[in-house]
C-alpha cells in the first residue's frame, strides 16, 4: 500500500521545476513540499514557478530551498500561485516556455493541475521533448488514471460540513435545500457529498434529470410522514445559474426551497489527511519517474497502489461517474 516505485536514477537531470496550474486545491502544497524536498534529497535543483503557464511564460521562476517548503503542508491554496493562461495553447508559445527553462539549466517540470493543465504539459513535452511530469490536482476529481485527485477528499469534507449546517435550519424550518456543489462538467464532488450528507436526491450533469420525478418523491415524502426537510445536492453543471432554474421550477409546484451556493469556499481550506498522505507520495514519486527518465506521464493512486499513465489517455479518457452512487443516495433515503 502507497508502496513508492522503485526506479534508478537514469538521467542527468540536475534541476527540475515545479508549478501549480488551473483551479487551485487543497493539498497542492504538500505536493509541492514533497516534489522539492524529494529532489532536494537527491541532490538535484529545484526551481517553483509562479502562476503556472502564466508564470513560465515571461520566465517568473526562483530557486526553492528546502526552508521555502517548510509550515506548508498543512496550508491550502498554493505558495506558488495559480492562474489560466491562454497564450500557452499557442505553440509557438510553449516552445519558448521550453527555451526558457532551458536556460535555467531546468531538464525536467512537474506541473500539479487538472486537465486542461495536464494536456498543456503533454504538448509541452511532445513538441520540445523536455521531460514533463504530470500530478492530478483539482477538487474536480474528475481526472483519468487515479482514483483521487489531489484537494477532491478536502473539498467533498468542507461541503459535508457546509451540509451539516444546513440540514440543522432546514429540520427546524421543515424546509427543502438545494445546495450547489463545484462541479463544472463532472458529478464527482456531488455524488459523493450528496451520499455522505445523506442527500434526498443528487443532481449531476452525467445523469437526466426529471423535475417531476423530484416533486413526486417529495410529495411522497410527506405523505409517508418521513417529514418536510430535506437536502437536494446540485452539481453545478455547465451552464451558471441551475440551482435557482431548478428553484424557481420548483416554487411552481408548490415548493418553497432554500437555496445554498457552496462555490469557491469548497477551493479552500487546510488540507485533510488524506490529501496530504496522497500529494506527498505523488509529488515524491513524480521526482523518481521524472530522473528515471519517464515523461509525458501522470502519477497517480489506484487502489492504494501509485501508478504511471500516459497524459495521452489522461487528455481522451473520461473517469466516469459511478451512477449507483446517486441510486444509493435515494435507496437510503427511502
Ligand atoms: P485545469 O487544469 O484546472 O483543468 P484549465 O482547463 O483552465 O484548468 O487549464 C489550465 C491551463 O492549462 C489553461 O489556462 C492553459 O494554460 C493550459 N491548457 C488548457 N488546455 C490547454 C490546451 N488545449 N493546450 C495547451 N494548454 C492548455
Ligand atoms: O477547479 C475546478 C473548478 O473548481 C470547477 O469545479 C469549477 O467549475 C471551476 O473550477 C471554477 O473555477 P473558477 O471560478 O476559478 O473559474
Amino acid at each position: 500500500m502507497y508502496r513508492l516505485p522503485e526506479l534508478k536514477k537514469n538521467t542527468n537531470i540536475n534541476a527540475i521545476a515545479v508549478m501549480t496550474s488551473g483551479g487551485d486545491s487543497p493539498g497542492m502544497n504538500p505536493a509541492i513540499r514533497s516534489v522539492t524536498r524529494a529532489a532536494l534529497n537527491q541532490g538535484v535543483r529545484v526551481f517553483g514557478i509562479n502562476r503556472g503557464y502564466s508564470g513560465l511564460i515571461i520566465g517568473d521562476i526562483f530557486e526553492l530551498k528546502s526552508s521555502d517548503v517548510t509550515n506548508i503542508v498543512q496550508r491550502g491554496g498554493t505558495i506558488l500561485k495559480s492562474d489560466r493562461c491562454e497564450a500557452f495553447k499557442d505553440p509557438v508559445v510553449r516552445n519558448q516556455a521550453a527555451e526558457i527553462l532551458k536556460e535555467h539549466g531546468i531538464g525536467g517540470l512537474v506541473v500539479i493541475g487538472g486537465d486542461g493543465s495536464l494536456t498543456g504539459a503533454h504538448l509541452l513535452t511532445r513538441e520540445t521533448g523536455l521531460p514533463v511530469v504530470g500530478l492530478p490536482g483539482t477538487i474536480d476529481n474528475d481526472i483519468y488514471g487515479t482514483d483521487d485527485t489531489i484537494g477532491f477528499d478536502t473539498a467533498l469534507n468542507t461541503a459535508l460540513e457546509a451540509i451539516d449546517k444546513i440540514r440543522d435550519t432546514a429540520v427546524s424550518h421543515e424546509r427543502i435545500f438545494l445546495v450547489e456543489v463545484m462541479g463544472r462538467n463532472s458529478g464527482h464532488i456531488a455524488s459523493q457529498v450528496g451520499v455522505a450528507c445523506g442527500a434526498e436526491m443528487i443532481i449531476v450533469p452525467e445523469i437526466d434529470f426529471k423535475l417531476d420525478a423530484l416533486c413526486f418523491s417529495l410529495a411522497n415524502q410527506r405523505a409517508e410522514g418521513r417529514g418536510s426537510s430535506g437536502i437536494i445536492v446540485v452539481a453545478e453543471g455547465p451552464r451558471p445559474g441551475l440551482t435557482y432554474r431548478l428553484a424557481n421550477q420548483l416554487e411552481t409546484h408548490g415548493e418553497k426551497p432554500g437555496v445554498c451556493i457552496l462555490g469557491h469556499i469548497q477551493r479552500g481550506g487546510r488540507p485533510t489527511g488524506h490529501d496530504r498522505v496522497l500529494a506527498s507520495c505523488l509529488g515524491a514519486a513524480a521526482v523518481t519517474y521524472l530522473m528515471a527518465g519517464f515523461t509525458d506521464i501522470m502519477v497517480g493512486m489506484i487502489n492504494s497502489k501509485i501508478t504511471a499513465t500516459p497524459l495521452l489517455d489522461i487528455m481522451n479518457k473520461k473517469k466516469p461517474l459511478n451512477p449507483q452512487l446517486v441510486e444509493l443516495a435515494q435507496l437510503l433515503h427511502k
